[in-house]
């Protein structure tokens, strides 16, 4: 079945470089087992996976992390994805790149630059990555690759501590010359699903947050262009994951297994190649990780028989898996789902009481992070 499936590359590539990250952010959705620094691909390994990439068709090469400028190294990666035809985008938190390594990473080939703030207000920043002065810095980063002549993208994770300020968010990326915004609500996978109950907005938050969105995105047409996630838990209809499971993206670990998204770890009865023992291309074709919830063969009802499932592909496999403990399910975000009421409900719930303390992403929160991980419904 594979061959018809996935006659065509995919057109971005997740890159995680690392799981360190010297942020602490509780809405992190890296998994809550964290990738040892001893298991890392090497920089070898890093570079054929940029020129595998390049060979096959892939477009687009997100590097991410964890923080990816923590590898040492990342100049060479930046090297081979420039020299393999890729287009690079360094998804940083920026608390500690330097000026001169940044121009540095713009001569190897560096495109694009992504960079989160926590929040707007520096102090409530601070607190939600745990890193004191992060503001300064981000706003230093930000400015300087501007001045390079790179397009910046201000990443803002929305969640119920900093959803007021989405209106304030807007108005930095257009003072810092922002080609892009990224109102990305939290989605609920790793330290986010475990932390939701600290992040989960209100509905009527969350309305107002995307009303404000849309308003901004009309007044600002030509200057900014601004993305939005929105939180699927108050959604009708859920999101098409992925664009579709093995459609059009992979993404690596620090470790070099192959995923058909970031969170699919969480899934416990898949197995995933990694780059080590296999060619990306092989894994893209032909793993069973992949071909699992290609096309639509795999889904139950009511997906099955349904007019949107060419549209959304069942929606999330990883939160079905979250939510009802089984990934072929619909995913719980539809409202033709028969666990979408009980979801709702417990958004809503969540919401109305006051917002729990973090369990910061950290690597000595792992256990006690195991202990107090949410159930499914
Ligand atoms: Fe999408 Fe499945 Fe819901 Fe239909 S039932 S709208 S295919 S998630
Ligand atoms: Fe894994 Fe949505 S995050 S399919």
């Amino acid at each position: 079945m594979t061959a018809e499936l996935c006659a065509r590359a995919p057109i971005g590539m997740l890159a995680e470089l690392t799981h360190r990250c010297p942020l602490q952010c509780g809405y992190c959705s890296n998994p809550i087992e964290l990738e040892r620094v001893n298991n890392e691909l090497t920089t070898e390994e890093w570079v054929s996976v940029m020129r595998q990439a390049g060979e096959m068709g892939i477009l687009q090469v997100h590097l991410s992390g964890g923080e990816p400028t923590a590898r040492k190294d990342l100049e060479d990666i930046i090297s081979a994805a420039s020299e393999a035809g890729l287009y690079s985008n360094l998804i940083t938190a920026a608390v500690t790149l330097k000026r001169d390594r940044l121009e540095d990473l713009v001569k190897r080939g560096l495109d694009h630059v992504q960079i989160s703030f926590q929040d707007v207000d520096a102090e409530n920043a601070e607190r939600i990555g745990a890193y004191p002065g992060a503001t300064q810095k981000k706003l230093d980063v930000a400015r300087w690759v501007v001045d390079m002549g790179l397009p910046l993208t201000v990443n803002a994770p929305i969640h119920r501590q900093n959803i007021h300020n989405v209106g304030r968010y807007i108005d930095l990326a257009v003072e810092l010359g922002a080609q892009r915004l990224e109102i990305a609500h939290v989605q609920y996978y790793g330290w986010a699903f475990l932390n939701r109950a600290a992040l989960i907005p209100t509905y009527e938050q969350t309305v107002q947050s995307i009303d404000l969105v849309e308003n901004a995105r009309e007044r600002l047409k030509g200057v900014l262009t601004i993305d939005m996630v929105v939180p699927d838990y108050y959604a009708k209809r859920p999101k098409p994951c992925m664009g579709g499971w093995g459609k059009g993206f992979m993404n690596i670990t620090p470790a070099g297994k192959v995923l058909p998204c970031h969170a699919a770890e969480s899934i416990p009865s898949l197995a995933f190649d990694n780059v080590r023992d296999r060619k990306l291309l092989d894994i893209w074709m032909n793993s069973d990780a992949f071909n699992a919830f290609r096309g639509t063969e795999w889904m139950k009802e009511p997906c099955r028989s349904c007019a949107f499932k060419e549209i959304d592909f069942g929606g999330c496999r990883c939160q079905a898996m979250a939510m009802t403990a089984d990934p072929r399910n619909t995913d719980p975000a539809c409202a033709l789902s028969p666990y979408h009421g009980e979801m709702v409900a417990l958004a809503k719930a969540e919401a109305a009481k006051p917002a729990t303390e973090f369990v910061y992403r950290n690597p000595r929160n792992v256990t006690a992070a195991m202990k107090t991980a949410q159930e499914p419904l």
